[in-house]
């Protein structure tokens, strides 16, 4: 058996535009998808996912594809995390050059599905990087990154950009513009995450924000001034000392940029009222700034606070299902070592292809 994690992130700044070949800076964050991968003798794929949870959002299902899901998600969600996994095998089966290898499968994340976090990039990383390992053929980053990033272009339909699948890759702060994808040293960042409890569907949240790009002029400006908020950004990252605390400065104008970037968001047609108001909680406590993350329509927010303040706040928060402190994940995937606990891969959801 082999076990790799990888981990979830936020969009510090860019996303939508990215999409558009604009940059992004999504950020690593200490919460991972772990998945646990044993070839079997057979051709066969048997896929458990359990402990999708995050506190008081928990996805669980057992029993044959029809009997999913029994949760509080909307059932495409979790349909759409299986499509992730097959997606995942595929590529693993076809880096390794072996088209027949069976698998038995476990998921565990502590990412909500959906709901801007990347959780699909993790699982697809993490499943990618588990398979292939167990196959004996374990992949470069740069591969696995691609590859992943393959996997959710096919299930995406081709909305997808490399930014969430190179991030959850190499962890820390990276800067995806098009093809271009690189590592930047930053400080680690006090980040905040407010969950909404609910999800955004990316598809049609991508298809809204390129039917607007095509209408107007302004809008298409919009996805551009996006990128112009990226470049400020990822100037002011690569300027400050990674090993030091982040300046109050440094905070108080990464903030000033979120907040810009969010109203841009706004403005496209990607936020809600739950984001918004979560969005203010945070900011009436005192963050630097706030912002959706991910392709927005409910989900999750992040801000910048070093003080407990807006993590109170949002708990507060009508709106706000869970709200949490998510330190930069500076490691991307890796094995787990250690992972003794044979999961009970009892006939969940069985496939032969
Ligand atoms: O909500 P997430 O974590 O799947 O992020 C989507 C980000 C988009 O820019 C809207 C799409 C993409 O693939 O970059």
């Amino acid at each position: 058996m082999t076990v790799s994690s990888a981990p979830g992130k936020v969009y510090l700044f860019g996303e939508h535009a990215v999409v558009y070949g604009e940059p992004a800076v999504p950020c690593a964050i200490e919460r991972r998808a772990r998945v646990d991968v044993e070839e079997r003798a057979d051709d066969h794929v048997r896929v458990q996912a359990r402990d999708l949870s995050l506190d008081g959002f928990t996805v669980e299902y057992t029993g044959t594809t029809d009997d999913r899901p029994d949760v509080d998600v909307p059932r495409p969600l979790v349909e759409a995390a299986m499509g992730y996994v097959d997606a995942a095998v595929d590529q693993a089966r076809d880096a390794a050059d072996a088209p027949d290898a069976g698998f038995d499968i476990v998921v565990e994340s502590d990412i909500p599905l959906g709901a801007g976090l990347g959780s699909s990039a993790a699982v697809v990383v993490a499943g990618i990087d588990a398979a292939t390992r167990e196959l004996g053929r374990p992949l470069p980053p740069e591969e696995l990154a691609d590859r992943a990033f393959r996997a959710e272009h096919e299930v995406q339909d081709g909305q997808a950009s490399r930014a969430d699948t190179f991030c959850s890759t190499m962890g820390g702060a990276v800067r995806v513009e098009g093809d271009d994808c690189r590592t930047i040293d930053t400080p680690s960042l006090p980040f905040v995450v407010g969950f909404d409890g609910g999800a955004g569907d990316t598809g049609e949240l991508v298809a809204g924000v390129r039917r607007l790009r095509e209408e107007y002029g302004f809008a298409a400006d919009t996805v551009a001034t996006i990128g112009d908020i990226v470049r400020c950004g990822a100037t002011l990252l690569r300027e400050a000392d990674p090993d030091a605390p982040p300046s109050e400065t440094l905070l108080g104008e990464l903030g000033r940029l979120m907040n810009f970037d969010h109203g841009l968001l706004e403005a496209l047609g990607v936020s809600s009222r739950s984001l918004d108001a979560m969005v203010w909680a945070a900011r009436d406590a005192g963050a630097h700034g706030a912002k959706l993350t991910g392709a927005g329509g409910g989900g999750c927010i992040v801000a910048l606070d070093p003080t407990p303040e807006s993590r109170t706040a949002l708990r507060f928060t009508p709106d706000c299902e869970d709200a949490f402190r998510a330190e930069l994940a500076t490691d991307g995937v890796r094995v787990e070592t250690g992972s003794g606990d044979t999961a009970d891969r009892g006939d969940e959801s069985e496939s032969s292809r």
